[in-house]
């Protein structure tokens, strides 16, 4: 076949696919079906430039280029599922990229969760599409001299609280009514075990702009569940135990001490995710299921 009728035997095949994607039209399919022996009708929708199984429930990961936020993209688009990833930067991430090549059900986006006009663009772009299970991942643990009493940089304090406090609450009330339109209805926050009065007692002390902005995160999860708790939304805080990231490199968590793999820690959260009702709803629930009382 030459160049020229091989271009255009492409292009009328992507032609019919678009159509049928979009209509369903039993003319096409039956033409279709005629031509190239092609059978069943394809449920799935345009949405930028991924292909939705309008079949398959739809997560979106606000932080989502590396660490746990890649995992759960990972895990959660070879499970099928349509996936919403977005980073500050998706085009530098490699595992997002990667991603994105090997899924058809795979869409990035840029959102930076401290930038109210990222989040409203984004928002606006995805009106409309329900969304399942919305996750909630990015987040800064922050430079430990700057939140270690005696050398406290109150200035350093703002930063950390509009990515780990005011992010997923920006981020949540701009995509609530894609949850709420969805079948699922879940918001997950990761972490919140550092916010809690318990480990006052249990952990050593310091890091305060880390522990303050995550208690600030879990009492404005608990008023988001206890608001939107009648129209079944459900508020999971899952804290995902200690991952190999970033994040916990910066803690400060000493490198021979015990941790879980990012892919480990995404599975086990991911059941806990399956796993929601809405008794748990405004809970911070352990990876392993147990509740944290906090
Ligand atoms: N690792 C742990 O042991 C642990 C324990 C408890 C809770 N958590 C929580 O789990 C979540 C994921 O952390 P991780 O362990 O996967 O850490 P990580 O590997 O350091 O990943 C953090 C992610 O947050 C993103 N991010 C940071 N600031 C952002 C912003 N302003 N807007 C959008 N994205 C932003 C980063 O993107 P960039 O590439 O753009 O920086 C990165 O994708 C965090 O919320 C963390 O608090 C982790």
């Amino acid at each position: 076949m030459d160049f020229f009728a091989g271009s255009r035997l492409r292009i009328f095949l992507r032609y019919v696919g678009r159509v049928m994607r979009r209509s369903c039209s039993p003319v096409v399919i039956v033409l279709a079906l005629a031509i190239f022996g092609i059978s069943g009708c394809a449920t799935t929708t345009e949405v930028g430039q991924a292909n939705f199984d309008t079949t398959a429930p739809t997560v979106f990961i606000a932080g989502s280029s590396r660490g746990l936020g890649l995992e759960f993209a990972r895990q959660y688009a070879a499970r099928g599922w349509n996936v919403i990833a977005t980073a500050r930067r998706p085009e530098a991430s490699e595992g997002l990229q990667a991603l994105v090549t090997e899924h058809p059900n795979v869409v990035l986006d840029i959102m930076d969760v401290t930038k109210q006009a990222d989040v409203e663009r984004v928002a606006a772009r995805f009106s409309g599409q329900p969304i399942d299970v919305l996750i909630n991942s990015a987040g800064i643990w922050g430079d430990l001299q700057a939140q270690t009493f005696g050398t406290l940089d109150y200035d350093a304090y703002q930063w950390i609280y509009e990515v780990n406090a005011l992010g997923p609450l920006r981020v949540t009330e701009a995509l609530i009514e894609n949850v709420k339109a969805s079948e699922q209805k879940k918001v997950i926050t990761l972490g919140g075990g550092m916010g809690t009065r318990r480990t006052v007692e249990q952990a050593p002390g310091g890091h305060y702009w880390y522990r303050m902005s995550r208690a600030a995160n879990l009492i404005s999860m608990a008023i988001v569940q206890r608001e939107n708790k009648k129209q079944g939304i459900i508020i999971g805080i899952i804290s995902p135990g200690k991952v190999d990231t970033r994040m916990l490199a910066d803690s400060g968590w000493p490198a021979h001490f015990k941790k879980l793999s990012a892919k480990d820690s995404a599975g086990y959260v991911i059941e806990q995710i399956a796993q929601l009702t809405p008794e748990k709803g405004g809970e911070l629930i352990n990876y392993d299921g147990n509740v944290i009382g906090w």
